[in-house]
Parts: C-alpha cells; structure tokens; sequence
C-alpha cells in the first residue's frame, strides 16, 4: 500500500483534528502518501481530494471541528454514487480510506468494505458515544464537559430563583451523555430511553424532593428522537404538579470547542491504529478502546450491535437521585 485516504463523516466531534494529525504523522513515518477527502461521502463522490502533508496538520490539535470539514450525505446510499467515490480514489491509486465519523459513517463504510478493493478501517468520532467496540468515542468526554459547564451555570440560576429547570442533551437515540453529565452536575432527575420514567413517577418525584425541602431541581433530558421534547415535559409537570419551570436546550454547542485532553489522547492513538491496520492489511473494521487496548470490531458490528450503558454508572446515578 503506497497512497491511503482520510475522511470524517456525520456531525463533527472534538477530537477530529487530532485523529486527522495523528494519522498523517503515522503515514508519514511509514512512507505512505495520504489524501483528505473534504465533506465525507460527498467530497468523494465529488472528487474533491486533496494531499495532506505535515504543514496543513500544523496546529490542529486543539481545534475543535474538523479541517477536512463534513457532511450527512444520504447519496451515498445509493451504489452509483458509492461506486462514483471509488472509481475517485482509485484514479489516484488510493488502496486505503479511514473514516472516522457514527454509525451512519460506518454503515455507508461496510458497503464499500464489501463493493470495492478499496481497504476501509473506521474510527469512532462522534459526541454521542453510542458506537459499538469501543468504550469511548473520539468527542464524547469533550461534549460531557461542555454539557457540564452548562449545567453548573443553570445551577447557579435555578438555585437563586427557587426554580425546576429541564436541561436537554444532545446523544441520538441514547443516553450516554445524558447519563455522565448528570451524574458529573448533580441532576435531581434523568429523563433516558435506556430506562424511560413515565411522566406521574417524575411528577412524584419531583414533588417529594421539594416536600423534602429542595428549592430547585435540575432535570437532563435526552433528546432521543424528539429535539425540543423538554417543552412538552416541562407544560405536563407544570400540568399534574403545578410546578413552573424553565427549558435549557443546549443543542449544537456540545458538538464544538476545544477537545479534552482525553479526547485528543483517544484521537491520537485511535488515528495510529487505524493507519497501522491498513498496513496489516486489515479492512471492514473499526479500530476501538476497549479497557485502554485497541480492538479491532467487524465494521458491521459497529452499527448493528448495540452499546449498553454502564450498569455501574446508571446505578450510581439512581443512587445518587434517591
Ligand atoms: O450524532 C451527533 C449529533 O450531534 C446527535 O447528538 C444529534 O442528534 C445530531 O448529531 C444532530 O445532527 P445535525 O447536526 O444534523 O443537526
């Protein structure tokens, strides 16, 4: 394998920059050329490739976003479009891509692990977490932070008023940053899908934590498919309870800013793995950490097996809400 190929895919993670640099430094150093292939699917089926060397890798590391820039690009579904991205990368003789992006990513990914000769290695970046083979992903301890920078500052404002507050999280369709950050800000309540509460239990809830004599109570929603669901939660307590509330939806800013040093660490291991696994001639696999080890995990796995939360934090978590 002599030219390889880089992209990130779906919705940016912090950290992306730094898999980014790791990889071509890793290229790099085993003589390999390599390509970034700007928007993800889309930059590839447009053709739009361009060589990486160490002077654009230059003082990414703790930029947020990613400088390959991204994209959802439900073209690719189709096999005229993957097959036009292919026939792209080869007419430059790249043998090799890496994707880094969510299931999403990975699901376009296996495809083409399966249609072309073209070696495809994944790796996990995105803020939800909820990718299969790995115990973190490449964004999520940023996002968690992010997320819990908020949420002190919420905490600040619903103690002073007196108030109930519904803070919504981003995470898919799971709870995993839901559950880190509520732990980390001390949430009264956890609205999730891996354990949903029925609307008369949090009202019950709620209403015992002020009869025991809380003046505020902080609530993380996870937005699951529903974005902009805590409004409705918020009028139906107000309904049953009577209690008023405010709604905090932090949206898109977890997806941005600095990368924790965790992140940057996982993003540059994971961007090494990922080149060397190309090396070893490894393809259709994700490149993971699993008790700080790097795995490799069928591609397909990825998406089609589910990631539970950890049992132990969600035990901690209900404790700590008693
Ligand atoms: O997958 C990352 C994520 O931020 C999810 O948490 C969220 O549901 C979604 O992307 C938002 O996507 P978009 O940027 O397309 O609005």
């Amino acid at each position: 394998m002599k030219k390889i190929g880089i992209l990130t895919s779906g919705g940016d993670a912090p950290g992306m920059n730094a898999c980014i640099r790791a990889a071509v430094r890793m290229a790099i150093h085993n003589s390999l050329e390599i390509y970034g292939i700007r928007r993800g699917y889309r930059g590839m089926i447009e053709g739009d490739v361009f060589p990486l060397d160490r002077r654009v890798i230059t003082n990414i590391i703790h930029q947020g976003g990613t400088i390959l820039e991204t994209a959802r690009a439900p073209e690719f579904e189709g096999a005229d479009a993957r097959a036009q991205g292919v026939n792209n990368l080869q007419q430059i003789g790249i043998e090799g891509l890496i994707l880094i992006g969510g299931d999403g990513t990975f699901r376009g990914g296996t495809m083409l692990a399966s249609e072309s000769d073209i070696s495809v290695i994944g790796v996990p970046g995105t803020i939800d977490n909820d990718i299969y083979g790995t115990d973190y992903t490449i964004g999520f301890d940023t996002a968690i932070n992010t997320a819990l920078e908020a949420i002190d500052r919420i905490r600040d404002t619903a103690r002073s008023h007196e108030r109930l507050f519904f803070v919504e999280v981003m995470g898919h369709h799971t709870g995993f940053i839901a559950l880190e950050s509520g732990i980390a800000g001390g949430a009264e309540e956890l609205l999730i899908p891996e354990s949903p509460l029925e609307i008369d239990e949090l009202c019950s809830h709620l209403v015992e934590i002020f009869y025991r004599g809380k003046k505020s109570a902080i609530v993380i929603v996870a937005e699951t498919d529903k974005p902009g669901n805590s409004f409705q939660i918020a009028n139906e307590v107000k309904d049953r309870t009577g209690f008023d509330s405010r709604v905090c939806i932090l949206g898109h800013v977890q997806r941005g800013g600095r990368p924790t040093a965790h992140d940057r660490i996982l993003a540059s291991r994971l961007g090494i793995a990922a080149v060397q696994a190309l090396i070893d001639g490894k393809s259709g696999h994700m490149v993971g950490e699993v008790n700080r080890k790097i795995v490799l995990t069928p591609l397909r796995d990825t998406w089609q097996k589910q990631k539970s939360l950890h049992k132990g934090l969600q035990e901690t978590s209900a404790l700590l809400r008693e």
